[in-house]
């Protein structure tokens, strides 16, 4: 029966990795998959999280299961990292979940048994897997406008003019910050439109924050979440700590819902805990330790912080630089839009057949809608980059 099976289509950021691997050109440059990497193109292990690993080994005495909705610290440490204080604790139930991508399955999932006839509004352009996930699961998915290809910058008109058609029940899929693939973002006033509009309408908000700590710091990320969360009365979450913690192959992220009272949040959280039965049971448990543990330890959290925004900052010197050497090698100011956008990500508006002539004539690796991983230019790598760009773009 195998023989049913369509060949498998490549995922159109993993599948980069591989063809990049494959290329034997030395000066080589890898901008697809959202990882940081150093001056050397190595994503480091961060040193508050070697030290929280080192104290687990000495001090963790049995791997018994832990609850089916994960470790009650990493939960609720998670749960005010993000949210801080926007809304009361107890209307909050959370799941520790293998990475944010499996927050967002679980979040799906929930949706299945909630409302399986609503729709699912997902930007023009997002993540790929928001689309796949929510086709695969069978929903109805509605794009909404996102992106101005002309100004690299959100399209406030547009968007606002799509949520029109937004119904009571319909799901609508937020990035929280730093958004993936553009890296341009919502402003606060628009959020504070939007958070009208939902609880206007009925809507459903989901909101996937993957970056928190990328673009203007922790507090500041997650400032149009809480906004959000402290005024309506439900409300989705899917949280990664893949990005922020470094620990992307131990998949570690969490769902939350936030219910309208105590009560309903102890309803919802039981039916969560089902769901991480019937679809794995146990989320992994050693990255969530980690984090776990960093966040209630004062000294590791402080330095996990300052690792953090080393991070942060690295991305936004890269953003300038970059921005500066494009206007040097093109003669122009098109590019200054990198350096307003924010997170991991910008998406730089080249066609199909400059991204595909900077892979093969210059090797460098953007995904197909010239989306770049701002990190890959660490080490100085951003000269280069605008040199091709700047032969393969002719721009004014
Ligand atoms: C990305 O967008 O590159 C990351 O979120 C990694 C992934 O799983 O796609």
């Amino acid at each position: 029966m195998f023989e049913k099976f369509q060949p498998a289509k490549a995922d159109p950021i993993l599948g980069l990795s591989k063809i990049f691997q494959a290329d034997p050109r030395t000066e080589k440059i890898d901008l697809g998959v959202g990882v940081y990497k150093d001056d050397n193109g190595i994503t480091p292990v961060m040193s508050s999280v070697k030290k929280a690993e080192a104290r687990l080994l000495q001090e963790q005495n049995s791997k018994a299961y832990v609850s089916l909705a994960g470790a009650e610290l990493f939960r609720d440490q998670m749960r005010d990292l993000v949210l801080g204080d926007a809304v009361a604790a107890d209307r909050v139930a959370t799941l520790q979940t293998p990475g944010g991508t499996g927050a967002i399955r679980q979040i799906f999932e929930s949706m299945k048994v909630l409302n399986p006839d609503c729709t699912i509004w997902i930007s023009d352009p997002s993540w790929p897997s928001h689309m796949s996930m929510a086709t695969h699961m069978g929903f109805k998915i509605r794009g909404y406008s996102y992106f101005d290809n002309e100004t690299r910058l959100v399209d406030t008109a547009a968007m606002m003019a799509s949520f029109q058609d937004l119904k009571a029940g319909d799901l609508l899929l937020l990035h929280g910050c730093c958004h993936n693939p553009t890296g341009a973002n919502i402003d606060i006033d628009t959020w504070k439109a939007i958070t009208d509009l939902v609880i206007e309408k009925g809507a459903m908000p989901f909101i996937d924050i993957a970056y928190q700590g990328f673009g203007d710091g922790l507090d500041q990320d997650a400032a149009p979440l809480r906004y959000m969360a402290s005024r309506v009365p439900e409300m989705f979450i899917a949280a990664s700590c893949s990005k922020n913690f470094g620990l992307y192959r131990d998949r570690v992220g969490i769902a939350m819902i936030i219910a309208k009272d105590a009560s309903t949040a102890e309803l919802v959280q039981g039916n969560l805990a089902v769901l991480n039965r019937l679809n794995y049971s146990f989320a992994p448990d050693h990255g969530a330790a980690v984090v776990g543990m960093i966040l209630a330890d004062a000294d590791l959290r402080a330095e996990w912080m300052a690792e953090l925004e080393q991070m942060r900052m690295t991305m936004l010197t890269i953003r300038q630089d970059l921005a500066n050497a494009l206007r040097q090698q093109c003669n122009s100011d098109h590019f200054d839009f990198i350096a307003h956008h924010r997170g991991m990500f910008s998406r730089l508006g080249l066609n199909a057949e400059q991204v595909l002539s900077l892979r093969e004539d210059h090797g460098m690796y953007l995904v197909g809608d010239s989306r770049i991983n701002i990190a890959g230019l660490a080490g100085k790598r951003h000269l280069p980059f605008a040199i091709a760009v700047a032969k393969v773009a002719a721009v004014s």
